[in-house]
């Protein structure tokens, strides 16, 4: 078998020009144009880029983009202080505080500061809680859009034996609450886990999210699984060059698998989609308006 590729960049830009859609609709029928706020702290390449594709995806979708860059010597009691002028500007509807953080501010603390509904990232407990309890909270980006990928290929996936292999709080938890709310058998695996490639291999979906190179191998994987690989690392081939690889053995894995994401161009490009997604939902709700389909 060879699997099928599940193209996230194409997935990405159709959820884009949707949302861009809905953004149009909420200006003309209510004068409301979703504004997303980011906050840099330090100069941290890989975050500046990821921060200036944010702002550039944000402007594109016709949303509102502030960016707030603070040096990294930056007090914890002044990014706080930031943090809550965002909670109360009415023309911000989302907060996203760029991690990691330097080392003398508090992460936790620092996102319990940000008001649950404004918390585009759902890194706040109130957000984890609500995930865990059914409720109405925001989600984790890197998570939901695994999962609207998943439903995009799979339709329903209740049912379905369900491995997570990976256990952050970002991403392999609130991973293995959707599935279960999609009424997926959910297995959580991880670095202590006894037999991972028996495990692996009882999946009709893998998600891989543990930040090792193709620590999944390609022959654990059930034939006709579905694969969506979170890892994007960054790893050194023979001739010194180097290449990014995701956390799964991809070319064994697609000759097993009916459907995977390829690294890069699978989980990745939606995770800035999903989040423009969670702002616009924030601000219909924060209008308590019913959100344009
Ligand atoms: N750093 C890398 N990815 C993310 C993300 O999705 N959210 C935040 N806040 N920081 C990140």
């Amino acid at each position: 078998m060879s699997a099928s590729i599940i193209d996230g960049k194409a997935f990405a830009a159709n959820l884009k020009e949707k949302i861009a859609g809905k953004v149009k609709i909420l200006k003309e029928k209510y004068d409301l144009t979703p504004g997303l706020a980011v906050v840099l702290v330090g100069e941290d390449p890989a975050s500046q880029v990821y921060v200036r594709n944010k702002n550039k995806s944000t402007k594109a979708a016709g949303m509102n983009s502030f960016e707030y860059l603070m040096d990294d010597d930056v007090s914890e009691e002044e990014l706080i202080k930031k943090v809550n002028e965002l909670n109360n500007d009415p023309n911000v509807h989302g907060i996203l505080v760029q991690l990691p953080l330097p080392e003398h501010i508090n992460e936790a603390a620092v996102i319990e500061t940000i008001t649950p509904e404004k918390d585009v990232d759902g890194f706040h407990v109130i957000n984890s809680g609500l995930l865990a309890t059914g409720g109405k909270g925001m989600v984790p980006c890197t998570p939901l859009g695994c999962i609207m990928m998943l439903k995009d290929q799979l339709g329903n996936l209740s049912g379905l034996d369900a491995v997570v292999v990976g256990r952050s709080n970002i991403v392999g938890k609130p991973m293995a609450q959707l599935l279960l709310n999609e009424s997926c058998t959910v297995t959580i695996a991880h670095s202590r886990t006894k037999d991972l490639p028996d495990v692996v291999g009882r999946a009709d979906i893998v998600v891989a999210a543990v930040g090792v190179p193709e620590l999944v191998k390609g022959n654990w994987i059930k034939k006709g699984a579905t694969v969506i690989d979170v890892g994007i690392n960054r790893i050194q081939k023979n001739d010194g060059k180097t290449k990014l690889v995701g956390d799964v053995e991809f070319a064994v894995a697609a000759e097993r698998a009916a459907a995977i994401t390829p690294v890069p161009g699978g989980v990745g490009p939606m995770t800035i989609a999903v989040l423009l997604q969670n702002t616009v939902t924030a601000a219909c709700r924060s209008m308590g308006i019913d959100e344009p389909n």
